[in-house]
């Protein structure tokens, strides 16, 4: 299970967008996959699914009253959705992990507050990555730049909203980056509740989505591959395994990574 938040500098940048429609092209690539409101000031990320009542929220699975998968609100496009109450939880945030960790999921997209305050800091110690959601103008970039120094995670940059491809004269990061360009009406689709990705599956947002969606399903493969080549090559060191035993399950390890990235679409 791979989990990740999306993170910002400033607000408004893309980050609760990039998680819908982020969510919703890792599931049609076959992926288990489960988004979190943990934006625990303006929790928004339900209405872009549609969901306008609910009967648990995150709140509740951290209290214990409910179980995670009675509260995990299950989308058309296989997305399970969790929402939150607009206040920081006074219970472990890491009790969320080990209920999905039960649930199986491959990624877990974590919505939040812009910056790394409000519950944001317990947040980012249970997690394996983070998105950061950002706009090419100057001053954002330099608050996402800010950020990047602070969050000690693996990172991915979202460069949200771009104009014409143009990268508005700031460098492009370091660490590995998507460009989701931006779409029209997006309010329509908000009010629609329904990812844009989801209804424009042929458009450059959703082919660029699909893009980054299959860099972290690869990367994620190749992790899990690196762990368990690591725990064989253990072995054979403490003379469990023969070499020749060791290059054949290696051989079956690739294979295993190249099926799992190669997925067919679910749907
Ligand atoms: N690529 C895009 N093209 C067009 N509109 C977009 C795009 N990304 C986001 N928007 C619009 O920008 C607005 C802000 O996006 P969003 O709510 O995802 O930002 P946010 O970072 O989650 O904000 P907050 O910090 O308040 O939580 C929304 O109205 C959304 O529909
Ligand atoms: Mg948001």
């Amino acid at each position: 299970m791979r989990m990740v938040a999306a993170l910002s500098g400033k607000g408004g940048v893309g980050k609760t967008t990039t998680v819908a429609n982020l969510g919703v092209t890792l599931s049609l690539m076959g992926q288990r996959v489960a988004v979190v409101d943990c934006n625990f000031v303006n929790p928004d990320l339900r209405f872009h699914f549609g969901v306008y009542a609910f009967d648990a929220t995150l709140h509740d699975v951290l209290a214990g009253t409910i179980s995670l998968e009675t509260a995990l609100i299950q989308h058309p496009s296989g997305v399970s959705l969790l929402p939150c109450l607009a206040s920081v939880p006074e219970w472990p945030l890491t009790r969320l992990r080990e209920g999905l960790r039960d649930l199986r999921a491959d990624f877990v997209l974590l919505d939040t507050y812009p910056g790394i305050e409000n519950g944001n800091g317990e947040l980012l110690g249970m997690c394996d990555e983070a998105l950061l959601v950002t706009n090419a103008d100057l001053v954002t970039w330099t608050d996402t730049k800010r950020i990047a120094r602070q969050v000690g995670l693996p990172l991915r940059w979202v460069i949200n909203r771009q104009k014409d491809g143009s990268m508005g004269g700031v460098a492009p990061p370091e660490a590995p980056w998507a460009a989701i360009p931006e779409w029209p009406e997006a309010e329509r689709y908000l009010l629609k509740g329904t990812p844009y990705a989801l209804e424009h599956p042929e458009g450059a947002a959703a082919q660029q989505y699909a893009r980054l969606a299959g860099d972290m399903v690869e990367a994620a493969a190749r992790g899990e591959v690196e762990r368990s080549l690591a725990r064989f090559e253990r072995y054979t060191s403490q003379g469990a395994f023969s070499t020749r035993l060791l290059s054949i399950l290696r051989r079956f390890k690739e294979e295993r990574l190249r099926e799992k990235s190669h997925r067919p679409a679910r749907v």
